[in-house]
């Protein structure tokens, strides 16, 4: 017996110490052919022989378990060590680091109007009533308010539910002619496959004196630009309402998975939203006391845009810093 105990100790793996198991305990293990025996003993000598049995059974099996925590804890060691990260350690991959997809997209939308004289503009992420809504032409009650899942904070304060709020602080701070985009993130209370409760956007704002920006220049431009993001597709104009705008129209690019054939990602319509625009309401314009001014706005999901770019299925794969969806992207 003490034979077997020793080669428990020795054991070098679960399975090793696995075929021990059987060996002995198993249907023709040595002590269950002894227990078998029980049969020939002597009824005087029964239960000397059974407690003997016992008690090298419950020796084994103490002995197996604690042999089974030690190569446990060993395998894990190992397993440990072999995926060990030293974040202090320079390595010649730490020169290959990835840009989450989300920010390489903002930074080549961003590039491109930049290349067309845009101003890039910021504001804040906590913000007022009258920048978030009223200005925008969306007024207390207004039954738009609704297409906004908004946060709200202390003192009628929210967390922006749009990058819109930016062209009313521009106007405000500046005079025309104004050309600027303002990326940046914003929030809704909505959590799903294609939603996330912080998410970013871009937004555009092009005001001249006087009447001359039409939306024949709107629509230029925006198809320049997402023929620049997503290289030769169709563009549609859909008309549509946002109240900051009048007209408003929604804009789809040709499916760029089934190249206008229809599939599941475009619901099998052939097209895919990717953006709103408008000529900007004339309440607006008021809202900041500018006169005689003509402009066009738009606005457009950063995250939209990068899982269509990499065809990135599930929207929240974006925020759950696993290290392996960056790897794609080096
Ligand atoms: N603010 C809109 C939204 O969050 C996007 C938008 C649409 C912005 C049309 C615009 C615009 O400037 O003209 O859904």
């Amino acid at each position: 017996m003490k034979d077997w105990l020793k080669k428990i100790k020795a054991s070098l793996s679960l399975q090793e110490l696995e075929d021990i198991r059987v060996d002995l305990l198993g249907k023709k293990g040595v002590l269950t052919q002894q227990f078998a025996k029980m049969k020939t003993i002597p009824n005087e000598q029964k239960k000397e022989f059974a407690q003997n049995l016992n008690k090298q059974k419950s020796d084994i099996n103490q002995e197996i378990e604690n042999q089974k925590t030690i190569l446990m804890a060993q395998a894990l060691q190992k397993e440990l060590e072999a995926t060990k990260i030293d974040v202090t350690k320079f390595t010649p991959d730490s020169a290959t680091a990835a840009y989450h997809p989300v920010m390489d997209t903002m930074d080549k939308i961003i590039r491109y109007f930049q290349n067309l004289n845009f101003a890039v503009e910021d504001g804040p992420l906590v913000e007022d009533d009258f920048h978030n809504f009223e200005a925008l032409n969306l007024p207390a009650y207004h039954p738009a308010r609704d297409m906004q899942d908004t946060f709200y904070c202390k003192d009628s304060m929210v967390l922006r539910t749009h990058t819109s709020p930016v062209q009313i602080r521009t106007m405000q701070n500046s005079k025309p002619p104004i050309r600027m985009i303002a990326p940046g993130t914003v929030f809704r209370k909505d959590f799903d496959i294609t939603h996330t409760p912080m998410f970013h956007q871009i937004e555009g704002l092009v005001v001249e004196k006087d009447g001359v920006v039409s939306f024949a220049n709107l629509k230029f431009v925006m198809e320049e630009f997402l023929t620049y993001m997503f290289g030769d597709v169709d563009v549609r104009f859909r008309p549509s309402f946002f109240p900051f705008t009048e007209p408003s129209a929604e804009v789809d690019i040709s499916c760029i998975f089934c190249n206008g054939k229809g599939c599941r990602v475009c619901s099998h319509t052939g097209w895919l939203e990717v953006l709103g625009c408008g000529i900007v309401d004339k309440n607006v314009f008021d809202a900041v006391e500018y006169k005689n001014v003509s402009g066009y706005a738009f606005g457009l999901g950063i995250e939209r845009f990068a899982m269509l770019i990499h065809k990135i299925g599930d929207l929240r794969s974006l925020f759950e810093s696993d290290i392996r969806l960056l790897g794609q992207f080096r």
